[in-house]
């Protein structure tokens, strides 16, 4: 096929006759002429089709082409200061390549429900074209954080024995003559293995949680990027988290200011107070100042979206909260020396209530007391033999975190809901498309 010229591109090509390829986004007609939007995946330009400039097959094929279809424009680009792209293209020939009446997504307001069900077509729409381009610039960002650093990846398995994140969330699947897998909630317990293996290691793909909670930060499919490093402790840990939130919220703005404010209407000026040094307080100071803001809270209860939004409400940047009670959190928690209630885990709220995004902390490295907390949580001995074994053999203080993907990029790009973030998102009602 002929070489096309992108629409992100089409500025050296000013003067020039050039093919472009894409589809119909948007039409205005007047008599002889032909306003068409055209859209590339890089941007969008207007396309002149003058009836005195092509031929009638081609000015017909404009006038016949509905929304969305499959096109071919061949003209030459020139500026135009009113476009916000500051170039249009005057059209000498045009194809209409594929495409039928009746877009189901038309320019009005729609309905949520009606929207997902096109999740297909929706992707197309400016908006979910910017939210899928920050989506990848946050997880490049991600990516070459740990790959600067020294960290390698390690990928873990998605089919896993037991659970990591407690009973009460695992998709089962069957399994051959083993009989049950579930499908895997946490890279973590393999990524200690790892660690121990390269020092630091960070394991990073989906993740599943049977999560019976239809609120805005729950999916039952999401990503998570989870470092694990040798030698490291709690304090270690927040710092490491601290940092890199700092680093990815930065990246992304650096790259997508445009898509962000323009696009997606988001206020940057909460992104940009994401700097060091994050807040750092304990969970019984968290619960002291959500009484203090008027919310009831006991101490020993777990943190709901209302209490985390109350909490974040009184810090201009992310805050970090650890050590919480012990038995609110996973078997795998190392038990504060100065307070055995208490677990050495911290959680990082993100501002502007869009609740926990980072959950993490030092793993207990001690055999008999890991073993004890198994059977305390009443998980299978055997399926944890392995995981066990690692405090056998050169077990060293280690910590790490997981970060949700789908809930960093709702805050970054402050969107309602996390269903927008992630291309077919999963939740508990809904499976298609
Ligand atoms: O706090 P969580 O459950 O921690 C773990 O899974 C640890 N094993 C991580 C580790 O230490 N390696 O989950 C971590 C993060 C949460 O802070 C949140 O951002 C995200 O994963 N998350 C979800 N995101 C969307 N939908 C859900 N149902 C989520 N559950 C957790
Ligand atoms: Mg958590």
């Amino acid at each position: 096929m002929e070489s096309q010229v992108y629409v992100n591109d089409i500025a050296r090509h000013e003067g020039q006759e050039v093919l472009l390829r894409g589809w119909l986004y948007g039409k205005r007609s007047s008599g002889k002429l032909h306003f068409i939007q055209l859209r590339d995946g890089t941007g969008i330009v207007q396309c002149v089709v003058s009836k005195k400039d092509v031929s009638e097959a081609a000015f017909e094929a404009a006038e016949r082409a509905p929304q969305e279809a499959a096109i071919e424009v061949r003209g030459v680009v020139a500026k135009d200061p009113r476009s916000p792209l500051g170039f249009e293209v005057h059209v000498k020939d045009f194809r209409l390549h594929q495409g039928q009446p009746g877009y189901p997504i038309q320019p009005k307001e729609h309905g949520v429900g009606f929207l997902q069900e096109q999740r297909h077509l929706w992707l197309r729409s400016s908006r979910q074209r910017a939210i899928l381009g920050v989506r990848h610039t946050l997880i490049k960002a991600i990516r070459d954080y740990f790959d600067e650093r020294g960290f390698t990846l390690v990928d873990s398995p998605i089919l896993t024995p037991a659970a990591c994140e407690g009973t009460s969330t695992l998709f089962e699947v069957p399994y051959f003559d083993l009989g049950k897998a579930y499908l895997t909630q946490s890279g973590q317990l393999y990524g200690e293995a790892a660690a121990m293996a390269v020092g630091k290691a960070y394991v990073f793909g989906p993740t599943f949680r049977a999560e019976k909670s239809k609120t805005r930060r729950h999916l039952t499919e999401f990503w998570m990027v989870e470092p694990e490093v040798a030698w490291l402790d709690l304090a270690g840990n927040m710092d490491l988290a601290e940092d890199f939130l700092v680093e990815i919220v930065g990246s992304v703005l650096a790259k997508h200011e445009k898509d962000l404010t323009g696009v997606l209407e988001r206020d940057l000026t909460a992104l940009r107070k994401v700097k060091k040094p994050f807040p750092r307080i304990t969970y019984t100071e968290a619960v002291e100042a959500i009484r203090k803001a008027g919310h009831p809270v006991e101490w020993g209860a777990d943190f709901g979206g209302d209490e985390e939004t109350v909490l974040a409400r009184q810090f201009d940047r992310p805050v970090m909260v650890h050590r919480y009670p012990a038995s609110l959190k996973a078997f795998y928690f190392k038990r504060d020396p100065q307070d055995s209630k208490l677990a050495l885990g911290a959680d990082v709220l993100a501002p502007e209530g869009y609740g926990e995004i980072v959950g993490g902390g030092q793993r207990e490295d001690d055999y008999d007391t890991l073993l004890r907390s198994i059977d305390e949580h009443k998980l299978p001995r055997e399926a944890f033999a392995w995981y066990l074994e690692l405090r056998k053999f050169g077990s060293v203080p280690h910590s790490g975190f997981g970060l949700g993907v789908e809930r960093t990029l709702a805050w970054i790009c402050g969107l309602h809901h996390v269903r927008e973030t992630i291309a077919f998102p999963r939740m508990m009602e809904r499976l298609t498309p």
